[in-house]
């Protein structure tokens, strides 16, 4: 057990809330059968897997049946992206994201340009947001994707994605959304944001890992990246992961009574985190913080030298949303698309807060930052 770690990254990854792990067990150990068998076993799974997709698509306000079960983000954007130019070939070769997109999505978007694709990568201004303006002004005749996610990873940065809907619905490009960080701290909805698809997952959210879900509408048409048994309408086949499918189910549903609770309490332990680093040090937070869920706090401090001090102080675990790899330290894509270069050098943090965050957790985190800045100082 990690008791004396303080965990300070769930942008990372969450802690799975007990209730979705107990549901998750019946699925183990009494309902174990396969949802694509014809008898009673593969009945109840098939019939609890359905009950989640209801869940789901209660938290983004889509149809059931608009949800496909993945493995997880990266396989929904993989999905996603290959999978609507692979099946829209007459709708054009330009697709349209951002610099600052998370690398599952840059990745991918890298590939396509190996298969023939032009793609415009958006800057953001330096609080990390795009130019709506500029978005209106990269459209062309052949552009056949937007790809803009909602929350970014690193900064907690929210794009203005009703607008964003609004400009793709009004030119007729489809839009694709990454809304991994978004959901449980915003209520999404894809309706009245004109999102065609998008993506989570379930270990953001006090849910299982392994587990993601792509919504897309019934007029969006996608080829399978993974043929087999035609689950999931042919577009996702493999033995359904029903354990994890009811984790996410549960997680959604606990995250569409809960959120304004935990929404409340995470706002207050910023408030407070703030304050205490204030005590301590000089900082800037990168980003307006009305422009920010207040889940992610990424900050820079003068002469912290952020790759030691997370080696240092192993007992708080925060991020600096940089290393894709622990081995690999390299300048995050993010930050220095936002700042200038001198204003930032591998001196920034991310601390991520979620409804298991504690006010000593925070303390543990200021403590060690005071011992670290004045070992330095010394
Ligand atoms: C914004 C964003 N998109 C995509 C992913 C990838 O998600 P997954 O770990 O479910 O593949 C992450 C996770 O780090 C993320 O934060």
């Amino acid at each position: 057990m990690n008791k004396k770690i303080k965990y300070l990254d769930t942008a990372a990854t969450t802690k799975v809330d007990e209730r979705v792990l107990d549901e998750m067990l019946l699925y183990y150990h009494n309902f174990y059968g396969n949802a694509s068998s014809n008898h009673k076993f593969g009945n109840q799974s098939k019939q609890a897997i359905e009950k989640s997709r209801l869940k789901v698509s209660e938290l983004i306000n889509c149809s059931p049946s608009e949800l496909i079960f993945t493995s997880g983000s990266t396989e929904a954007i993989n999905l996603a992206l290959k999978g609507f130019v692979e099946s829209n070939d007459d709708k054009g070769n330009h697709i349209i994201t951002v610099k600052t997109e998370h690398k599952a999505v840059l990745s991918t978007c890298e590939y396509l340009e190996t298969k023939g694709y032009e793609i415009t990568y958006l800057d953001v201004d330096e609080n990390g947001i795009i130019s709506i303006e500029e978005l209106r002004n990269s459209v062309k005749d052949n552009t056949c994707l937007i790809i803009i996610m909602y929350v970014n990873n690193e900064t907690g940065v929210i794009q203005p994605i009703n607008e964003i809907g609004k400009v793709a619905n009004e030119l007729n490009i489809t839009f694709f959304c990454d809304a991994t960080q978004a959901i449980g701290k915003l209520s999404v909805d894809v309706v009245s944001d004109n999102i065609d698809m998008l993506c989570f997952s379930g270990h953001k959210i006090n849910g299982p890992k392994g587990i993601g879900v792509l919504f897309k509408k019934h007029s969006v048409k996608l080829m399978p990246l993974i043929h087999g048994g035609n689950q999931e309408e042919g577009l996702r086949s493999g033995t359904y992961n029903t354990p994890a499918i009811v984790g996410l189910g549960k997680a959604c549903e606990i995250l569409k009574s809960e959120m304004e609770e935990s929404k409340n309490k995470i706002l207050k332990l910023n408030q407070y985190l703030i304050h205490e680093l204030n005590k301590i040090t000089d900082f800037k937070e990168i980003s307006k913080k009305q422009l920010r869920v207040p889940h992610i706090l990424n900050i820079v401090i003068p002469n912290l030298n952020s790759n030691i001090f997370i080696d240092k102080f192993i007992s708080t675990a925060v991020s600096n949303g940089s290393a894709c790899n622990s081995e690999i330290i390299e300048e995050s894509h993010v930050i220095k698309s936002m700042l200038k270069k001198g204003e930032f050098e591998n001196n920034y943090l991310r601390i991520s807060l979620d409804k298991y965050t504690s006010k000593d957790d925070i303390d543990s985190l200021t403590k060690s930052l005071a011992n670290h800045l004045n070992s330095r100082y010394a």
